[in-house]
């Protein structure tokens, strides 16, 4: 059990709402890549290639093909840390999740309030008419996908150059203006607008801590604090902290 811990165990207890940020990060020890670390899916895919919207456009058949390729987004689970966020939301210590990720591990993990910044990859999209279905409920043995209307089915993701879902950029905002403690979770923070969540909470006189193994553009500047261990070690070892302050 690390000091920092116990002192964000006491924070998260004390605080009248907290809030989570979370990237890639939480999801790595589920076996799922993130994007920047060395090894990462934009070492692999060039992300002007496969993750704009114009590289969509200009190719989806080679974008879906890569998608299909990722099969860790099917085959992962959640790891510890989705699993304690999710206790934390069902002990009343944890307002929301605002996640950049689309793996849907939390939720997955049973956490109810989740704002998906990015979309996600569980539904595709019709890029003529706009019908949206289930990924599960279409085929791609031939990529890429068609619409019944014949455009080209999207997945739910956000991808470069498409906006945020208004509703979950509302959200988000409105969740960080009004928290006292941000728990900012495996992101690199490198990218707009999500990396301006924690900015939001701050200048509303947030507290705002880190759990990243590696120190960020936040660190030292917005974050009052940083855990630098994994997020499947740290947030396992803050729900003992809790558990053990209440008995
Ligand atoms: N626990 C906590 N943090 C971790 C762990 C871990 N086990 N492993 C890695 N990290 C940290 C890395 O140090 C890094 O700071 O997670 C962060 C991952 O950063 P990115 O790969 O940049 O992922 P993310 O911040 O989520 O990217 C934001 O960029 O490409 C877009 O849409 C994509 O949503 C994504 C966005």
């Amino acid at each position: 059990m690390s000091e920092l811990s116990r002192r964000v165990a006491q924070a998260i207890c004390a605080a009248r709402k907290t809030v989570a940020l979370t990237g890639a990060g939480i999801s790595a020890e589920s076996g799922i890549p993130t994007f920047r670390d060395p090894g990462g899916l934009w070492d692999r895919y060039d992300p002007e290639e496969y993750a704009t919207i114009e590289a969509f456009r200009r190719n989806p058949a080679k974008v879906w093909q890569m998608m299909k390729d990722f099969t860790a987004l099917k085959t992962a689970r959640p790891n510890p840390a989705h699993i304690g966020l999710a206790q934390l939301e069902h002990m009343g210590l944890l307002h929301c999740i605002i996640t950049q990720n689309v793996d849907n591990l939390h939720q997955a993990a049973g956490s109810r309030n989740v704002i998906e910044f990015h979309g996600n990859m569980r539904q595709v999209i019709c890029q003529r008419c706009g019908t949206v279905l289930p990924l599960d409920e279409i085929s791609l043995d031939t990529l890429p996908p068609y619409c019944k209307c014949g455009g080209v089915f999207k997945p739910a993701g956000v991808f470069f150059g498409e906006p945020i879902p208004p509703q979950a950029l509302t959200r988000a905002y409105e969740a960080a203006r009004t928290c006292d403690l941000m728990l900012v979770i495996g992101t690199s923070a490198v990218v707009y607008p999500a990396a301006d969540i924690p900015v939001v909470a701050k200048q509303a006189g947030a507290q705002v801590i880190e759990i990243n193994p590696e120190c960020t553009d936040l660190t030292g500047r917005i974050s009052d604090l940083i855990i630098q261990d994994k997020a499947g070690v740290v947030i396992p070892q803050i729900l003992a902290a809790i558990n053990a302050m209440a008995s």
